[in-house]
């Protein structure tokens, strides 16, 4: 059996290097920044044994939360984008420097993205972007704590976009419902929340068996561990207003209608919601 040689934080990279394949689609040319070869070889294998469309999704999804940030931006120019589980994604420096920024994820992340994007700031590699870190573990009710602490100083009031992509998934059910009162807690009427996770229907599918197969081979979880969310949480979210909800393949046919994903069972298929808080 393969020894396990991914860790959670790893997948951070990964995902870059989808979001790296098709920067146009993507609207991040920064990204590629964050490539290893350890990653690539992730990638490689991963769409050989897994779904060969998972870098053409990563781009879709990045390219819509981007999109709904920028408007939210717009609304608001006040506004600031609370990144949770923020991994290394680059939605700062693809968004006005007149905004502040908050990416907050495991310390192995943040501790190393910040240092990173020091050095590439000096060298003039990447534009300056007031980015504030929190390293925190969303599955553990001390950190969290922590996190809900620092973030409402933070805040100062402001007008947010809190944006949990790709993490629900990696976290405790009961970790995921104290973030959403979290933040209910922290937002005001007007603010947005933009949500990615899987629906429970998707252990039915022939790809997300393939999917554990492989994780279960390479990052060490049980097969069960991985959260999943059924669309009424998000309809009937207390304090919130369900704005839209999309999923992969609604946004081929929306960004590339030349290639458009026509079986969500055929990909491990995400859905994205965008919520108002009320
Ligand atoms: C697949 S990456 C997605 C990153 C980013 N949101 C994106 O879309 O590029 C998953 C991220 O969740 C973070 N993560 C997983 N478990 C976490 C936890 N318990 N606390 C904080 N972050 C966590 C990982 O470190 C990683 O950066």
């Amino acid at each position: 059996m393969t020894q396990p040689d991914i860790e959670v934080h790893d997948t951070a990279f990964v995902t870059c290097c989808y979001r790296a394949s098709d920067e146009t689609l993507s609207g991040d040319p920064y990204s590629k920044h964050w490539i290893t070869e350890k990653a690539e070889e992730w990638v490689r294998t991963y769409t050989r044994e897994v779904c060969p469309h998972e870098p053409f999704v990563h781009c879709l999804r990045n390219r819509f939360f981007l999109e709904q940030i920028s408007a939210f931006f717009k609304e608001k120019p006040n506004g600031v984008l609370v990144n949770v589980g923020s991994g290394l994604s680059m939605y700062p420096y693809l968004l006005p420097s007149t905004h502040r920024y908050c990416d907050a994820d495991l310390s192995e992340i943040v501790f190393l993205k910040r240092k990173k994007l020091q050095v590439w700031g000096r060298e003039g590699k990447m534009p300056s972007r007031n980015i504030s870190y929190i390293a925190v573990d969303f599955d553990d009710e001390v950190s969290r704590l922590h996190f809900e602490e620092q973030i409402s100083i933070w805040l100062k009031g402001q007008a947010s976009f809190i944006l949990i992509e790709g993490v629900i998934f990696f976290l405790k059910e009961a970790s995921v419902t104290s973030l959403f009162d979290l933040f209910s807690r922290l937002q005001r009427t007007g603010d947005r929340l933009g949500s990615v996770s899987f629906v429970p229907e998707i252990q039915q599918t022939a790809v997300y068996t393939r999917f554990l197969d492989y994780y279960e081979r390479h990052l060490s979880q049980s097969r069960d561990k991985y959260t999943k969310i059924d669309n009424s949480f998000y309809e009937q979210l207390p304090g919130y207003n369900l704005l839209q909800h999309k999923d992969h393949c609604e946004l081929s046919r929306r960004y590339v209608p030349e290639r458009v994903l026509s079986n969500p069972k055929e990909i491990l298929n995400e859905h994205m919601y965008i919520l108002e808080r009320t």
